[in-house]
C-alpha cells in the first residue's frame, strides 16, 4: 500500500530564502509521524503545501495516494483533518458553538460533532465560551475540529506547544488511541521529548532540509557514545592530550567509537594514567537531536 504521504524534492522558497530545501518526506500509513525541528526550520511551511495552503516552487506530493494537485485537493481534504500553527476557534463562541460552524461547512452530522469531542474530553465543557478555555482545552478544541469529519490523515502543527507535562501527556494519549484506530497523524514539534514517545516515526528538519527520517532506534543507531573514564587523576589524563571534559571522578571525551575506545584506554595506560573504570554512555534523544540540529551535522 501506499504511504499517506510522499514527497519528492519538495521545496519552497521565499524570494532568495528557500524555507524547504528538496525534502523527500515519507510517512507510512496508521502511525504518529513525528515532524521535528527548530523554530523557522520549514515544518508549518511544509504542512501547509501538504494541504494545498501554499504552492511548493518546485517537487511533488502524493496523499493518500494521489498526486495533489488543484483538482485532486478538493476530493482528498475531506479526508485530512488540520490544525497549522494556532488552535483556531472563535473566544466569543461556545466550543460546540464552533464546532456547529465547522460541521456546516463540511456537512457533518451532530453525531460525528459529539463523537469528536468526547474522543477529546470537552464534552463537558462544550457550552462554555472558548476564550475561557485554558491553552490545552483549545488545542484540544482544534484537534476536534479537524477529527469531526473522520479523516483518515490528520496533520497537526504544533498541537503540544506551550502545553504543561499533564497537558502533553493528554495529546500524546490521544494522538496514540487515533493511530491505533488507523489515522496516520503527523504531528510537528520544535521539541524532541514533546513527541518522542508517540512517535513511530521521526522526520527531522533543519533549515529547511531533512536531516534524519527514520525510527528512533535508527537515530539512535546513527550517535556514536561518549566515553567515560573514572580515574582519581584526571590532570594526568588530560595531560596526554586527548580532547576531554573533566567530570566528576574522571573525564568524558565525546562521541568515540569503539576503534577510538581501544586507543584512548591504550594512551593512558602506556601514560600510567590510573583507570577505575571506562564506559561508553549513550546520548539521549535530545542530545542527538540538539547534535543534529543544533549544529547544523548531517546524517
Ligand atoms: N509567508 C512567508 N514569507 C516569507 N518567509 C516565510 C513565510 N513563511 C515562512 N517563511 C520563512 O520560512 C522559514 C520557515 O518557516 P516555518 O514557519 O515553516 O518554520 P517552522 O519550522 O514552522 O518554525 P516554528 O517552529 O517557529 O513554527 C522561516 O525562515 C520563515 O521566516
Ligand atoms: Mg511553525
Amino acid at each position: 500500500m501506499s504511504a499517506a504521504i510522499t514527497t519528492r524534492a519538495l521545496t519552497k522558497k521565499f524570494g532568495d530564502h528557500t524555507a524547504v530545501d528538496a525534502l523527500d518526506l515519507r510517512v507510512p500509513r496508521g502511525v504518529v509521524y513525528g515532524f521535528l525541528g527548530p523554530n523557522g526550520s520549514g515544518k508549518s511551511t511544509t504542512m501547509k503545501m501538504l494541504l494545498g495552503l501554499t504552492r511548493p516552487t518546485s517537487g511533488e506530493i502524493e496523499v493518500l495516494g494521489e498526486p495533489l494537485t488543484e483538482r485532486s485537493r478538493a476530493r482528498l481534504l475531506p479526508s485530512i483533518g488540520s490544525m497549522i500553527e494556532s488552535p483556531p476557534g472563535y473566544g466569543h463562541l461556545t466550543g460546540a458553538e464552533n464546532m456547529r460552524i465547522v460541521a456546516d461547512m463540511l456537512g457533518l452530522t451532530s453525531r460525528q460533532v459529539d463523537r469528536a469531542l468526547a474522543t477529546v474530553r470537552l464534552t463537558d465543557h462544550r457550552h462554555k465560551l472558548v476564550r475561557t478555555y485554558s491553552l490545552g482545552m483549545k488545542q484540544r478544541l482544534g484537534i476536534a475540529m479537524a477529527l469531526a469529519r473522520d479523516p483518515s490523515l490528520l496533520i497537526l502543527d504544533e498541537p503540544t506547544n506551550g502545553l504543561d507535562p499533564s497537558g502533553i501527556e493528554e495529546i500524546r494519549t490521544l494522538l496514540v488511541h487515533l493511530a491505533a484506530q488507523g489515522i496516520t497523524v503527523m504531528v510537528s514539534s520544535h521539541l524532541l521529548d514533546e513527541i518522542d514517545k508517540m512517535a513511530d516515526v521521526l522526520g527531522i528538519l533543519s533549515a529547511g532540509r531533512m536531516i534524519f527520517q527514520g525510527t528512533r532506534d535508527e537515530l539512535f543507531r546513527h550517535s556514536t557514545p561518549d566515553l567515560v573514564i573514572e580515574t582519581p587523576d584526571p590532570a594526568a589524563a588530560l595531560a596526554t592530550g586527548v580532547t576531554a571534559t573533566p567530570v566528576r571522578g574522571g573525564i568524558r571525551i565525546s562521541g568515540v567509537d569503539r576503534d577510538g575506545t581501544a586507543r584512548i584506554v591504550h594512551r593512558l595506560a602506556v601514560a600510567g594514567v590510573p583507570i577505575h573504570e571506562v564506559r561508553r554512555v549513550r546520548h539521549t534523544l535530545e542530545d542527538v537531536f540538539m547534535d543534529l540540529t543544533g549544529r547544523g551535522g548531517l546524517l
